[in-house]
Order: C-alpha cells, then sequence, then structure tokens
C-alpha cells in the first residue's frame, strides 16, 4: 500500500479485515514496528475519534507520532498554483508539504470538504495538493469525499456483530441536521458496502441524493420506513445536498431514527461514525439502546488505523 484515500489502495478487504481482527486481539504484538520512523497527523479540521486513535495506532506499533492541528496552530494555508500571497494566507501548501517530507515518513491530512465550491471539493482540491508534493505515503484521515479510516471500521464492526449464515441487510439513511454537512462519511461508506457481502441500500429524502459516482447500482429509497423492513444494521448519518450542493431542501417528515422505526426492523443494530446531535440525528433511547453499537465503531477506529499504518510501514525503505 502506498497511500491510503480510498477502497483503491487496499487489495483485499476482507483480508485486511481479518488483520484488523488480529490486531485488536493483541494491539501490541508489533510495538518495535514503527521503531525509529515519524508519522504527521495533520488536521486541518476538528477532530476527537481520528485524532486520538491514530495517535493510539499509532504508537502500538512505536512510531513517533508528531501532530499539528493545523487550523489553530500552524500559517494559514494557500492551495492556489501561482497566487500572488498578499492576503491572507501566509504559507503554501508546497512548501508545508516539503518540509513534512523532511521531519515524517508518513504524512496523514484531514482536510474536509469547504462546502463552497463543489467543483473543488469534488475534485480534492486540498487532498490532491498534499498527493502532488509528497515525497512519502499520504494517508487521508477524511477528505472532501470520503472518509476511509472510517469506513474501514465500519466494516470492521458490522464483521464482528454479524455471525449468521446469510448476508445481512445494511441500511444506510439520511437523519436531520441543523447545518449543510458534508458527504464524505455517506459516500466512502456506499463505497465500502459496495466491496462488503452485505445487501445495501439507501435511505434519503427527495433531492438528497448522493453523487451518482458512488451510488452506482445501489438501490434508494425515498421512504425511510420501506428501506428500513427486516434491516440488521442501520447506519445513521445527515448530508446535504448533492445536486444542488450544500443546499438543505425541506424534508416534510421526520427522518430521526427512533425505538418505534427500529421496532420494525430485525432488532437493528446501529451505527454512527460520531459525533451525533442526540435527539436531532437520533434519539437518546436509540443512542443508549442495547442496538446501538457505536462505541464499539468508535473503538475499532484505532484498529482500522493501525491495520493501514502497518501495511505502508512493510512498504517504507
Ligand atoms: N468519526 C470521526 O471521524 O470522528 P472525529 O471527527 O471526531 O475524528
Amino acid at each position: 500500500m502506498k497511500n491510503f484515500t480510498s477502497i483503491e489502495d487496499i487489495n483485499d478487504l476482507q483480508s485486511m479485515i481479518k488483520t484488523a481482527l488480529q490486531i485488536k486481539n493483541n494491539p501490541l504484538a508489533e510495538p518495535n514496528k514503527g521503531k525509529g520512523k515519524t508519522i504527521g497527523l495533520v488536521f486541518l479540521n476538528s477532530s476527537l475519534r481520528t485524532r486520538l486513535s491514530s495517535q493510539i495506532a499509532a504508537q502500538n506499533l512505536g512510531l513517533n507520532v508528531l501532530i499539528l492541528n493545523a487550523s489553530q496552530e500552524a500559517w494559514n494555508l494557500e492551495f492556489a498554483d501561482g497566487a500572488v500571497m498578499n492576503g491572507g494566507t501566509v504559507e503554501h501548501v508546497k512548501d508545508a508539504v516539503e518540509v513534512l517530507n523532511q521531519y515524517c515518513d508518513i504524512i496523514a491530512v484531514r482536510c474536509f470538504a469547504g462546502m463552497q465550491n463543489k467543483e473543488d471539493d469534488v475534485n480534492e482540491s486540498i487532498l490532491s495538493q498534499f498527493l502532488k508534493y509528497a515525497k512519502v505515503p499520504v494517508i487521508s484521515l477524511e477528505s472532501a469525499t470520503r472518509h476511509p479510516l472510517q469506513s474501514f471500521a465500519d466494516c470492521i464492526t458490522i464483521t464482528e456483530n454479524w455471525k449468521e449464515n446469510r448476508k445481512p441487510k445494511v441500511v444506510l439513511t439520511w437523519a436531520p441536521h441543523i447545518k449543510p454537512i458534508a458527504h464524505a462519511v455517506a459516500n466512502s461508506f456506499t463505497e465500502w458496502m459496495q466491496s462488503m457481502e452485505v445487501d445495501f441500500v439507501i435511505a434519503n429524502p427527495e433531492g438528497y441524493d448522493l453523487d451518482p459516482k458512488f451510488v452506482k447500482n445501489t438501490t434508494v429509497f425515498h421512504d425511510q420506513n420501506e428501506a428500513l423492513k427486516d434491516a440488521d444494521f442501520i447506519y445513521v448519518k445527515n448530508w446535504s445536498s448533492f445536486e444542488d450542493y450544500a443546499a438543505m431542501p425541506e424534508v416534510k417528515e421526520n427522518w430521526m431514527l427512533t425505538q418505534e422505526k427500529l421496532n420494525a426492523t430485525q432488532n437493528a443494530k446501529v451505527m454512527h461514525c460520531l459525533p451525533v446531535r442526540r435527539n436531532v440525528e437520533l434519539s437518546d433511547e436509540v443512542m443508549d439502546s442495547e442496538n446501538s453499537i457505536i462505541y464499539q465503531q468508535a473503538k475499532n477506529r484505532i484498529f482500522s488505523a493501525q491495520t493501514v499504518f502497518s501495511e505502508i510501514l512493510d512498504e517504507l525503505p
């Protein structure tokens, strides 16, 4: 594995899940694997889980960890090629990444969608600059269109919670929110579910269909109750409109997942990447119910990251 920015960067998902579960069983089995190597975790946006789980994963492998909360602690970055930097930006991404190349053996970066310019976000205007200038492997800690470490953790979590001899039905359902949210988690979950042995469907209101590039031939329901029938796993997530980019078309029905809706499923397990707005996206009763595997998902972020870091270390000189 050279970089890790999407499912395209892995060879065999089932084998990766197996490795992750072995790592979970004994996370300190290779404490010196990363000895003498440094990973730089660069956050252009806020984080709790990604920041801490990546740090734990790297430390479990003996990696030296540099954390740069760039949005608060670093110089304001310029991303435009050829920019005359006589405004608010102080350091060009080219120079910043060239310097990170001097300090790090692996660069991991979080760079959310700006939600202002669809073309910039769809084309990964920030991640692409890191990939362009990095001379070491680059790992996405969530970019404009994908959150692969989260999706991998989600695959691990579904695998752990499914013992029956049939494919589980997995529903990605839209949930309400108070502000426009990016598509990265939903896109990425869709992409990874399409590579899992599951029956996967998406439920979202009219006007909220995801980018067709990610949906492909996955069935999309605009009726949540219809989609939730016989669900084994329900993944709750908000996203804004893709077509009318970052808009929030009015939704008249109540899409918040409640215990009543859960009762119509196959006692489905409930998932969410967190952070969650309680009683907006998910009711307290569902969030705190035995059906919730949300904290297990968060724990699995460690083993998702550790598996990826370990595979990247295998490729380093
Ligand atoms: N799920 C997730 O990525 O959480 P953070 O934004 O807190 O890292």
